[in-house]
């Protein structure tokens, strides 16, 4: 079996940036609370008839197939994660598999919100292991914006989260000792309506009614003390489980990614494992928590930052929605 590597890594975020400031206008809300609690100074959102989520997916995904030397017709497989579609159905990755003009090649859709991505690198990593693809693109995109409660009665949620969209394109290694180490994920049904959107569902007879329409249910709920506490529980344990795996300690890491959920479980992380806050990527001031875009996002801008260099030990990990958790480990 031979290893995948990350070939090519890209981002884009919307061009309109909303800041702390410009929440305050819409509910009560401050600067303060915001910054302290989860250090969000602004976030970007969409803008209707310019981005969609699936053509953020695709600005991001032509950066890195650019980095990665080859052309999107080079590619084998889509993989995609997001828990805003463009549509309820089809997926979004068959959206992007047009806007890249590729067509006829297999396009996944993932659905497993903040770990979205790494479980999609995970599943583009089985198929170059086992040979079956040389070239698998992974895409992380998502739009909360247009998704979120902006009365007060949401703030405990909306202003955490922002859009934008990142991708990596993964490769056949040369070298077993380089690229894709492990991925380990996991996943807890228990907390399943801890952070979620419950309708419209499927499970009603009307889908969508006027009276959901005014009530909360149509928006994220969240139960922040308790994802806080699985949070700062789950990361530290499935970054361990991924070094252990290995044979690596906390110490051998020279740059940790992990999803951009709130910079106090961030910095909880970093402390857990005893990092250096250099060797711990937090992008969270600028974009927001992004869910399945926010660790590409982060890793690319790392990348771009060259934080992250030839030979490196880097694990990216996540948890969210679900609960999911996971983590990969790369040598770069
Ligand atoms: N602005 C001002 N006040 C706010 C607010 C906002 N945006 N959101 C909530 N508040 C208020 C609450 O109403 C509450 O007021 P009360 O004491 O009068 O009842 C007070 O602030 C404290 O709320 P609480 O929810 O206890 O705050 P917290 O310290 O737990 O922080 C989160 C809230 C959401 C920031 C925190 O729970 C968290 O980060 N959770 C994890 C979230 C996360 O990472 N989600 C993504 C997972 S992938």
């Amino acid at each position: 079996m031979r290893n995948s590597r990350i070939a090519g890594v890209g981002h884009y975020v919307p061009e309109r940036v909303v800041s702390n400031k410009d929440l305050e206008k819409l509910m009560d809300t401050s600067d303060e609370w915001i910054r302290e609690r989860t250090g969000i100074v602004e976030r970007r959102y969409f803008q209707e008839g310019i981005d969609t989520t699936s053509n953020m997916g695709a600005q991001a995904a032509r950066k890195a197939i650019k980095a990665a030397g080859i052309e999107a017709s080079d590619l084998d497989m889509i993989v995609f994660a997001t828990l805003s579609p463009d549509y309820f159905f089809p997926g979004s990755g068959v959206l992007l598999q047009r806007e890249l003009g590729i067509k006829e090649i297999p396009a996944l859709d993932i659905r497993n919100q903040c770990s979205g991505f790494v479980y999609a690198l995970s599943i583009a990593d089985q198929f170059i292991k086992t040979g079956m693809y040389n070239h698998v693109l992974v895409v992380g995109s998502e739009i909360h914006s247009s998704g979120l409660d902006f009365s007060t009665r949401g703030r405990g949620v909306s202003v955490i989260f922002g859009d934008g969209a990142g991708a990596v394109v993964l490769s056949p290694s040369e070298s077993n000792d380089k690229g894709i180490l492990s991925t380990h994920l996991h996943a807890d049904g228990e907390f399943a309506e801890e952070l979620a959107v419950l309708d419209p569902g499927s499970n009603k007879n009307a889908r969508l009614t006027h009276e959901m329409l005014d009530s909360e249910s149509i928006y994220p709920q969240m139960n922040g003390n308790l994802v806080f506490k699985h949070a700062v529980s789950r990361f530290p344990e499935v970054i361990q489980e991924a070094l252990q795996k290995n044979g690596y300690q906390a110490s051998d890491i020279d740059m940790l990614v992990p999803h951009q959920a709130n910079l106090r479980i961030t910095s909880y992380i970093q402390q857990k494992m005893g990092l250096p806050a250099d060797k711990v990527m937090s992008n969270i001031h600028k974009y927001g928590n992004t869910t399945a875009a926010s660790v590409p996002i982060a890793l690319s801008e790392a990348v771009e930052e060259g934080r992250i260099k030839d030979g490196d030990l880097v694990c990216l990990a996540a948890f969210g929605s679900g609960f999911t958790w996971a983590s990969a480990l790369i040598r770069w």
